[in-house]
């Protein structure tokens, strides 16, 4: 849970009732995937290419460390970005602590790669991710033998002190977390021998793609079970890459919800991402009746991508299997909308993971659709809401955004079909994942 500090220039903002939203838009590049170009491309030897990279501040956040430790990084255009790598084993000590802001991508993926290579870093953050559990990668990394210290109860500020060459490690992971699979992967890239992560559910697969993309010797088996062993051979060397990156489902899915609760509304969202461990929310909203259709379906950057068509629908309540959460978990705050918004009864569970992202999602969603006159209740592991069968809902309430994009998004939206505006406190947040986000949706409602 985050502590309630605005950031640095809170921009409170008003979203009220919306004209229908009409138009094609195409959103930016996929978060997780700009993250992991951006450092695989740092370690590779040579220069590689990015286009579509997402320049929101998690993204730079990344961008700023990774030259911190020696990689060479430059926007050459819109999206456009060439890195020189240092090699895997060559990151070099920075001279300050690396500042990951609000990116609980960058530190835990960071902090795998600093753990096999003979250097020191201090990583910090914002208030958000200062809040956010580390031991769920300190535990693994620590296993490969970095030495790392942490604030109190495993937190922002913490020291990696990474050990190479490291030990390799065949690790199970206890929650489902690909950010926690990628840290032990990318401290596996400089570790002598096998590195091996046991899945028993799966993540988002963009670090394994990427990894071989760059050359990596990476293997997937499954189980009957549907457990994935993941191995890569260590001491790899990453030739360098052009990247395309396609756009990002998570950014896309508040205006897939937009269009689908908007009365009138008929959208096209082009270059959606549709990784099948990313697609949850698609599925999801279909089955609640919503028009989405898939155009023109293709691959981009060896990533499944589509235009979407998504038009005005009534929405109908319905049960969300919790086997579907891993490949929808930033989508739960835009759906709980949808729900708001559906007739009948959402029910939502196995969703603990959402309590500990960059703000508690499933407290932080209920108090605010509370606020706004949704029904919502919540349980330990998720919400039941009691939509509005597309009535308007009251609106007319001033909602915290605790510092988390996704929230602040998702009200923005909310606000589009409510009586009375909705006012956030402040819409900076939005700039670390869609700093467009308010431009786009201007664009569909003119
Ligand atoms: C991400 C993994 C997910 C997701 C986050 C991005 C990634 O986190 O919520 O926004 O790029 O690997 P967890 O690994 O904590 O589930």
């Amino acid at each position: 849970m985050t502590d309630d500090s605005p950031s640095q220039h809170p921009s409170p903002r008003a979203f009220s009732a919306s004209v229908p939203l009409k138009g094609r838009i195409a959103i930016p590049g996929d978060k997780s995937i700009s993250h992991r170009a951006l450092m695989l491309s740092a370690l590779a030897v040579g220069t590689s290419r990015v286009t579509g990279l997402l320049e929101g501040h998690d993204v730079l956040a990344t961008a700023a460390a990774m030259r911190a430790m020696g990689a060479s990084i430059e926007r050459t255009g819109d999206g456009e970005w060439e890195i020189d790598g240092v090699g895997v084993g060559g990151l070099l000590q920075p001279r300050e602590a690396v500042d990951m802001g609000n990116s609980g991508t960058s530190t835990r993926l960071l902090m795998g790669l600093v753990a096999s290579h003979p250097i020191t870093v201090t990583f910090t953050g914002d208030a958000s991710l200062s809040g956010r559990p580390m031991g769920r990668v300190i535990d693994p990394l620590s296993q490969m033998g970095a030495d790392i210290t942490a604030s109190p109860g495993g937190l922002l500020p913490l020291m990696v002190r990474g050990l190479a060459p490291a030990i390799p490690l065949a690790y199970r992971l206890p929650m489902a977390s690909a950010q926690v699979k990628s840290a032990v992967l990318l401290a596996g890239l400089n570790t002598p021998g096998i590195t091996e992560v046991i899945e028993p559910v799966p993540t988002r697969d963009h670090s394994e793609r990427m990894l071989r993309g760059f050359g990596a010797d990476l293997t997937v088996e499954t189980d009957a079970d549907g457990t994935r062993h993941i191995r890569l051979r260590g001491e790899a060397e990453l030739r360098p890459q052009t990247i395309t990156v396609p756009g990002d489902p998570s950014s896309a899915a508040f205006f897939i919800v937009a269009a689908l609760v908007v009365p009138g509304s008929d959208v096209v969202i082009a270059n959606v991402g549709l990784n099948p461990t990313r697609a949850g929310l698609v599925e999801v909203l279909q089955a609640m009746g919503g028009s989405i259709e898939l155009q023109n379906a293709r691959e981009v950057g060896g990533e499944p991508v589509a235009d979407l068509r998504v038009r005005h629908s009534n929405l109908k309540g319905i049960a969300v299997d919790p086997a579907i959460a891993p490949s929808m978990i930033d989508e739960y705050p835009i759906l709980f909308v949808a729900a708001a918004l559906a007739e009948g009864r959402t029910v939502t569970t196995g969703l603990d993971e959402l309590r500990v992202k960059e703000s508690d999602r499933l407290a932080v969603m209920a108090a605010g659709l509370a606020a706004i006159g949704a029904r919502v209740e919540e349980s330990a592991d998720g919400l039941v809401i009691d939509g509005s069968g597309g009535d308007p809902l009251p609106g007319g309430a001033m909602v915290a955004g605790h510092l988390d994009h996704r929230i602040c998004m998702s009200f923005a939206i909310a606000g589009l079909v409510s009586k009375a505006p909705v006012e956030i406190d402040d819409m900076a947040p939005v700039a670390t994942s869609f700093p467009n986000f308010e431009a786009l949706l201007g664009g569909l409602q003119s």
